[in-house]
């Protein structure tokens, strides 16, 4: 996949997530095979105000590159200020928010309140795309009630964007409906540039089904990644061989959970780290033997020899686990699927 000087070998991205894409899970990500990263969304006005917060989710690491540094906002002058303010740490891309559904952003007229007046996002796109010296690139919901989604991007594309990646359902629709793949295979044959594919790929044998039902040029996985970052090896191995990659042992599952939480707890200091990381835990016990008992102690640990105590105390209780069927359910819902005015 090619966006514009940028060469993308095997086009697996990890999407953007709030709260959840920082540092440490786009390492994760990058190591297992994710061959493009995102930031979290971050807000344009608060970038150009020089907030905290900000300053401190434009940090990263030269391992996750290639990486895209997502932006959100309503108002042109703000979201081209804050794309070249961007351009200082030398991003890979930077990808424009069309899709966030949230209350508190489209409230303001942002993310995918965007998508009900195209003339603000083809301004946008154009402001921000002249004050970058690095590809952009947009992220859009298929509408935000209505789908408008074809001549939006097409005016992206004229605008100046060098890539869409287009979560296939609208921001009214939440996660209450089905990813409607047919519009990513529409969008692949209406504009010229790369179309990434995006929404409800749950396991390897999807994300290939995606790249063939559709014709887009990659795929970006978001919940299914929850806990499981070690999918995007599973999606490279299948890709190759074609046959169902077998689950990590638990070993390796809670070596990467305490990896997680080690660097997690650098990042944002031990008692945040340690807070953040509670759903990251949940995730990655997903699907084990008696998890439901698991979680609450994990939740009460209070440092991290407390977590490793009761990950040797599960695994002495459940000397058979990596026999046990491991991979989440492929019919449970994906992590974060149902919680209200969420992504
Ligand atoms: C916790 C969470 C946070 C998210 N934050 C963002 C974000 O910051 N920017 C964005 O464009 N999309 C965000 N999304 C949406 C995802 O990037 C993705 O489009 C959506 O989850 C559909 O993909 P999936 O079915 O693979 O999860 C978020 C989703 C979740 C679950």
């Amino acid at each position: 996949m090619q966006i514009g000087n940028l060469t993308i070998a095997e086009p697996l991205c990890l999407a953007p997530m709030a709260g959840v894409s920082d540092g440490p899970f786009r390492r994760l990500c990058r190591r297992y095979g994710a061959n493009l990263v995102y930031s979290e969304f971050l807000s344009s006005d608060g970038l150009v105000r020089g907030t905290m917060p900000q300053q401190k989710k434009m940090a990263f690491d030269p391992e996750e590159r290639p990486i895209g540094f997502q932006l959100f906002g309503a108002r042109s002058e703000t979201v081209a200020a804050a794309a070249k303010m961007l351009c200082r740490i030398k991003p890979d891309l930077i990808d424009l928010n069309f899709g966030c559904p949230v209350k508190k952003v489209v409230r303001k007229n942002g993310g995918a309140a965007i998508l009900k007046n195209l003339d603000l996002l083809e301004e946008i796109v154009a402001r921000a795309a002249a004050a970058i010296d690095c590809p952009l690139t947009v992220k859009m919901r298929a509408g935000f009630r209505d789908v408008v989604f074809i001549e939006a991007a097409q005016r992206a594309v004229r605008a100046g964007a060098a890539a869409i990646t287009l979560h296939a359902r609208t921001g009214a629709s939440g996660y209450a409906t089905p990813a409607n793949w047919e519009f990513i295979k529409q969008l692949k044959e209406a504009v010229g540039v790369p179309v990434i594919g995006n929404g409800d790929i749950r396991n390897a044998p999807d994300a290939e089904a995606m790249l063939r039902q559709t014709g887009c040029d990659g795929v970006m996985i978001g919940r299914a990644a929850l806990g499981r970052p070690w999918l995007f090896g599973q999606i490279v191995t299948y890709r190759k061989t074609g046959q169902p990659p077998p689950e990590p042992l638990l070993e390796e599952k809670f070596d990467v959970l305490l990896w997680h939480l080690a660097e997690e707890m650098k990042l944002h200091g031990d008692k945040r780290g340690l807070l953040r990381m509670r759903r990251h835990m949940a995730w990655y016990v997903r699907g084990l033997p008696a998890a439901n008992r698991l979680r609450p102690e994990l939740f009460a640990a209070a440092d991290y020899q407390a977590v490793i105590g009761v990950l040797q105390a599960y695994r002495r209780q459940h000397p058979n686990a990596d026999e046990c069927p491991m991979a989440a359910d492929d019919n449970e819902p994906l992590p974060l699927s149902t919680s209200s005015g969420q992504w």
